[in-house]
């Protein structure tokens, strides 16, 4: 029995990898992990399926061992690991809580990085991992600094990744979409610190995991999704970061 582990899964991205991979019939269960059992179980009943819900903080040492857990006691096949459980604040880098910080830093990076070490022994040849990143990951961005810089170690990370699992037959692919229309950007937008004055253009969630999907299967290192990021991407490559990320603070709210 082959399975998808999706963290996150209660929400915009990590729903809609939920929605579309149960459409596509390529696994045979599912494991949903966050840490709303309410809302996990929601995304369940809307695809009618009797999916794992595994309520964890993946924040947490606890929440990853929770995981760890369940992993050595079903040993599942993997088919599809998806790290869409991500958090972030808009905020000078003395106005965040150490809190605020080492949960992004935390769930965003670490979870990832270990989730992905004790998920690989079960993954099948074929297997496919996907993390996320960020159009972030292009620019250095004052005011949203440690939410993407998380998001270039996970660029990092996955590339590098790819090396060391090619003797076992699995691929990682990083995505990096621009803004996708999900709670996330409702909540970002609701905070009284500094944060851009519009999230523009909003992309459709469905849309653009079905770009990353499809990327996945081909074994893809990245996925840069909508063509103001993929212009990002390649300007981050030719014009200095000071040009780029004056850009960006002119499009933050005072
Ligand atoms: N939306 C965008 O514009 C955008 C663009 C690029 C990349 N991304 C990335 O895509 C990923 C998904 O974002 P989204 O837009 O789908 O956000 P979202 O709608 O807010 O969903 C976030 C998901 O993560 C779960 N989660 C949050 N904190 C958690 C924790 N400590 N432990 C376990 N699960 C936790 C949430 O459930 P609970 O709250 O119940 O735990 C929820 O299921 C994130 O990594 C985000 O950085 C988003």
């Amino acid at each position: 029995m082959e399975i998808a582990i999706i963290t996150g899964a209660s929400s915009g991205i990590g729903r809609s990898f939920a929605k579309q991979l149960h459409q596509s019939g390529e696994v045979d269960e599912f494991w949903f992990i966050a840490r709303g059992k309410t809302a996990l179980d929601a995304t369940a009943s809307e695809l009618g399926i009797n999916a794992k819900i595994i309520t964890a903080d993946l924040s947490t040492p606890a929440g990853l061992a929770s995981i760890k857990d369940a992993l050595a006691q079903y040993t599942p096949t993997v088919q599809y690991l998806i790290h869409s459980a991500g958090r972030g604040d808009f905020g000078a880098f003395d106005e965040l809580t150490e809190e605020q910080i080492s949960t992004t830093i935390d769930l965003n990076v670490k979870a990832t990085v270990l989730l992905t070490k004790m998920t690989v022994p079960y993954m099948p040849h074929g297997g496919r991992i996907i993390t996320l990143g960020s159009g972030s990951c292009f620019t250095p961005l004052p005011y949203f600094n440690t939410y993407s810089s998380s998001k270039v170690f996970v660029l990092h990370y996955t590339k590098s990744l790819n090396f060391e699992l090619e003797k076992y037959g699995i691929r990682a692919t990083c995505f990096c979409p621009g803004w996708v229309d999900t709670p996330l950007l409702d909540g970002l937008m609701n905070t009284p610190n500094r944060h851009p004055k519009q999230f523009k253009p909003k992309l459709n969630v469905d849309m653009v995991v079905k770009k990353c999907l499809a990327a996945s299967k081909k074994g893809k290192t990245m996925c840069v999704v909508n063509w103001y990021t993929k212009l990002q991407h390649v300007l981050f490559k030719l014009v200095p970061d000071r040009l780029l990320t004056k850009t960006w603070l002119n499009m933050l709210t005072e």
